[in-house]
């Protein structure tokens, strides 16, 4: 759900939709208020460090401050430690910032800079301010899970040039890590060449503590007054040439931050020679291969920036803020991609520029290439940043996850259709569109309730006059094996007689302003407090109100959305908390900003997993704002989109981004969460939304119904063909998301993490893998379409998934995709499971049995998987699982199932709940001629019975015709899914 001031009075709404459609009419539809939100001119630490930037760009013979003091260097067990000095004018003390680099067992560096005097509190908090005194120093709480173990083989160099240490790691200590001392840089290589420089334009600023000298004011205290202007005088001398304007309090849209620790940025350049692509750092509208950011053709002005917000209305592409922050970037090129994570959770931005340089500068564009140079900012914290080298997008995806965590394994229905809608208003209501959904045989598996639903938007109650009886809508729900999503925020209304805000108050759980008392804002509920989840106190508190006898009407099939988590607050900065709001152990707001929503969405986590004692289920939980390691909790959508063609084709990229930076459990509202999309885009956005790893429909309590039974003949046609499609390919998806939860590879995957070696299409973001199933899709995504081009990268046939219309060679494919027509094509060379029984729910599905989908790549070969559970609980962590390879091989002419499986306790007990469910067709498609005549194949499985070892199955050759390829069928060979088994064609 969105911000809009207006939505709080219905009416308001109204007019101002009525107002943004006559706008549309005539030009670009509603906008952003950009006025709401800062640019880097108004946020003091950005100003300040690019203009920064700007003058050590113009200054010929500037020199970095910060000096490593070679006295201060330590080498042990994997860990580099100093200090390092910056220097001040002349004759000042220096200040000190301790340095370590860790070398990680996965071979991924750690650069960590601290302050000494802030480290030590040794230093003085303006005003009568609580906060800590440290620079923030617990994102890793957070965001880390593993990866850390140290690096035993990491060695220092011993010949190595004066003035520079070398450290030797990674794999083989193919990876060196070069510090040089003065200025301090670190220049990281792999395969002894440079891949990634730290300060090498010499924009490393810590911004060091140091006491507010006061101006001369009218009303002075007595006594001080001499010592101010004493101080005053110095103040100048020393300061010189710096812009202080920002660095005592900062106002903005009418509030101020009064900073009571004072400029406190941090900022780093970070290059990457010899790299043109730069993906990552969700969330934003824009392309998946970054823009660079300091004006110029092409280019944003502004830079990226990561500071969560409820931005009413997003504009396309656009480097503004979003909803959630991940500050892990990838540089790629041929045949390298290396990349950084800033774990920083302050406000940050992300200036990218992109230099030409040429061997021979007379050589044009021969032997040149291009250079990435990023300058990353942040207002307050340690600078803390991980260093991967690669060599693959696989290895990034991997160490990523290694050190934040793995997408978590969701339950099955999951990721089939979710049907939400701004609000479905009583229970008779939901009854009533679950039966419609079954009337039109649409499938679907959740409807979702949004904040309507709760009694005076006080959460954990039922409205009485709307909701009269929940329980009875759960059991019709059951029938159908469908489930239930209700929204739970982190404002909590302020009124009498609601037990909730009372705990919450009593308990001391509430975030608290600057003066340490309960901060009071404005959200959906009027005036509202803020449970604080950096506290470990309100996890346990949390967990308390979802129990089912205290969120009474609840069920097992009910499962939560935690919306404006950002946190969104109506009449705060920015839509958000003041920065100098407090949170457990005292950290400021400022600090921790962008992990406020994860630690919401955590405690709803926790809270699922013990709602009734001995039922553990996988949690289900969607949130809109989030940071790295939300991926471990649940799924994210990309907030409050519009019902345009730019926001349909923009759900792409930003979809992918997701999925390359490790949260790729991710989707973006089908239909458009604002006004009304034609009948046309509503179908097209279908047609893309079953790509999306989280897939639901969702529209603004203003709009128009629009459910897939609402639009009419043929479009009800077409978008039930679309859902039957995804849930035709529930296991691939499911197999898609076990390797995502296993490796952290991306669900949907960009071109270039497919084909990292195809340099023409790095940049291509409007087409997508799906998982490593081969298949490519490419939505259409604006009107009147009546073909799709598809970009191929390599020279594998593809076939279109519905008619195997065959499509070689790289480049540019026209792919006829009229209305009816969704573009899907298979690389040779995948196995694809599915079902094909249409049901109306996926738990109807569960035992159905399997189609195998054999598209043989150029050579006649073909390899896939399958990943099955119960789709439900966690024993899978003991094995109770299917896990498969399939193979076709052009050599011995067969197809076998192989396990994959890793034996545990409970593998025997839930193979034998799937031991009756089977495969019942297996489609080859591109089958070679020799088959032309055959009538059987020989199929034989392990533990049949001996007069069914080897029995002959019937089989079905059909030739090609023109451009389609030759396909075949073997019809029911009635093996086991969880069987190990050979169909043998010679
Ligand atoms: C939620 O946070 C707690 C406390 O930091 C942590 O122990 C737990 O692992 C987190 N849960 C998930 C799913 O990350």
């Amino acid at each position: 759900m969105i911000f809009s001031r207006a939505s709080s009075a219905p009416r308001w709404t109204g007019i101002f939709l009525l107002l943004s459609t006559l706008f549309a009419l005539f030009g670009p539809a509603v906008m952003v208020k950009h006025e709401n939100f800062k640019t880097c001119d108004q946020s003091g630490f950005c100003k300040r460090n690019r203009a920064f930037a700007d003058t050590v760009a113009s200054t010929s013979s500037w020199t970095s401050p910060y000096t490593l003091d070679p006295a201060s260097l330590k080498f042990k067990d994997g860990q580099l430690s100093g200090t390092i000095l910056k220097s001040l004018k002349d004759g000042e003390e220096k200040v000190q910032l301790p340095l370590t680099i860790t070398f990680l067992e996965s071979g991924v560096a750690r650069v960590t800079l601290d302050e000494e005097k802030r480290r030590k509190g040794d230093i003085v908090l303006r005003g009568d301010s609580k906060a800590r005194k440290e620079r923030y120093n617990e994102a890793g709480n957070w965001a880390l899970v593993g990866g850390l173990e140290t690096a035993q083989g990491a060695v220092l160099s011993e010949k190595v040039e004066e003035g520079y240490t070398k450290v030797y790691y990674g794999l083989g200590r193919l990876q060196e890590a070069i510090i040089r001392h003065s200025p301090f840089g670190i220049e990281f290589k792999r395969g002894g060449e440079t891949q990634i420089r730290f300060n090498e334009r010499g924009l490393l600023n810590m911004e060091h503590w140091r006491q507010k000298v006061e101006k001369p004011v009218e009303e002075k205290k007595e006594g001080e007054e001499e010592k101010k202007e004493e101080a005053e005088t110095e103040n100048k001398e020393e300061e010189k040439g710096e812009d202080e304007s920002t660095w005592w309090d900062e106002s903005f849209g009418g509030n101020t931050d009064t900073k009571p620790r004072g400029p406190e940025a941090v900022a780093l350049d970070i290059s990457f020679p010899g790299y043109e692509h730069v993906f990552g750092i969700p969330e934003h509208a824009t392309r998946l291969s970054l823009k660079t950011t300091r004006g110029g053709e092409g280019s944003y002005n502004e830079p990226y920036r990561l500071y969560n917000a409820d931005v009413f209305e997003y504009e396309m592409d656009s480097p503004m803020t979003l909803y959630g922050s991940i500050p892990f970037m990838q540089a790629h090129k041929k045949g390298s991609t290396v990349g950084v994570f800033w774990m920083n959770a302050a406000e940050t931005w992300v200036d990218i520029i992109k230099s030409k340089s040429s061997a021979n500068p007379l050589s044009l564009g021969i032997g040149g290439h291009t250079d990435t140079k990023t300058h990353w900012i942040s207002e307050s914290g340690l600078l803390d940043v991980f260093v991967f080298l690669g060599p693959t997008p696989q290895d990034l995806t991997r160490q990523y996850g290694e050190l934040t965590g793995y997408t978590a394994m969701p339950q099955s229905f999951a990721i089939a259709y979710h049907q939400c809608r701004w609000n479905y208003v009583t229970d008779e209501d939901v009854k009533d569109v679950d039966r419609k959904f079954d009337k039109f045989k649409i499938p679907y598996d959740v409807i979702w309730l949004d904040i309507e639903y709760t009694h005076e938007k006080k959460y954990f109650t039922w409205d009485p006059l709307t909701f009269v009886n929940p329980q009875k809508m759960h059991k019709h729900l059951e029938k159908r094996d469908r489930k239930l999503v209700a929204i739970i925020d982190p404002h909590i209304k302020n009124t009498d007689n609601y037990p909730v805000v009372d705990e919450l108050k009593k308990k001391g759980l509430a975030v608290k302003n600057k003066e340490g008392n309960d901060y009071e804002g404005w959200c959906w509920p009027g005036s509202s407090y803020w449970i604080d989840c950096f506290n470990p106190a309100s996890i346990t508190w949390w967990k308390s109100l979802f129990k089912y006898d205290s969120f009474k009407g609840t069920g097992p099939n009910t499962f939560i959305w935690n919306d404006m988590n950002e946190p969104s607050v109506f009449n705060g900065p920015e839509t958000t908390m003041p920065k100098d709001n407090l949170h457990f152990g005292n950290w400021e707001h400022r600090d921790v900003h962008n992990l406020n929503g994860m630690t919401f969405h955590n405690a709803t986590y926790e809270a699922m997993l013990e709602r009734k004692k001995g039922e553990i289920r996988r949690p289900f939980v969607l949130t809109r704002s989030f940071y790295s390691g939300s991926q471990r909790i649940g799924a994210m959508w990309t907030g409050d989109n519009l019902a345009e063609w730019s926001h349909l084709e923009a759900s792409i990229p930003m979809v992918l981004n997701q999925g390359i930076s490790g949260f790729p459990f991710a989707g973006a509202d089908v239909g458009g969460f604002f006004g009304n999309p034609s009948k046309e885009l509503l179908t097209r956005w279908y047609q893309a939304g079953i790509y999306y790893p989280f897939f639901r429909g969702h529209a603004h309590i203003d709009t128009r119904r629009r459910e897939p039974y609402i639009p009419g003949s043929p479009y009800i046609e077409i978008i039930t063909q679309a859902l039957r499609l995804r849930y035709q390919l529930l296991p691939a998806w499911y197999t898609a998301f076990h390797e995502a939860a296993t490796t952290g590879a991306p669900i949907v995957r960009p071109n270039f993490y497919v084909h990292p070696g195809d340099e023409k299409g790095f940049a291509v973001d409007d087409q997508l893998y799906i998982g490593s199933t081969g298949l490519l899709a490419k939505p259409v995504t604006s009107e009147g379409k009546e073909s799709v081009d598809v970009y191929i990268a390599d020279d594998q046939p593809y076939f279109d998934y519905f008619d195997y219309t065959t499509y070689q060679g790289a480049g540019h494919h026209t792919v006829p995709a009229a209305l009816e027509k969704i573009p899907l094509v298979m690389q040779g060379g995948h196995v694809i499971p599915r079902r094909d029984r249409p049901r109306r729910s996926s738990g109807l599905m569960k035992f159905d049995p399997f189609t195998l989908i054999v598209v043989l790549d150029k050579d006649g070969n073909a390899e896939g998987s399958i990943y099955l559970d119960d789709g439900e609980t966690f024993d899978y962590k003991q094995g109770a699982y299917i896990h498969r390879r399939f193979s076709f091989s052009a050599q011995y002419k067969s197809l076998s199932s192989s396990s994959l499986n890793t034996k545990g306790a409970k593998t025997d007990s839930y193979a034998k709940t799937m031991s009756k469910v089977r495969v019942e067709k297996v489609i080859i498609v591109n089958a070679p001629k020799e088959w032309k005549d055959k009538k059987h194949v020989v199929v034989s499985e392990e533990g049949a019975k001996e007069s069914a070892r080897r029995k002959k199955v019937e089989f079905k050759y059909h030739e090609a015709q023109g451009k389609k390829a030759a396909w075949a069928v073997v019809r029911d060979p009635k093996v086991g899914i969880g069987r190990g088994w050979k169909v043998d064609f010679s």
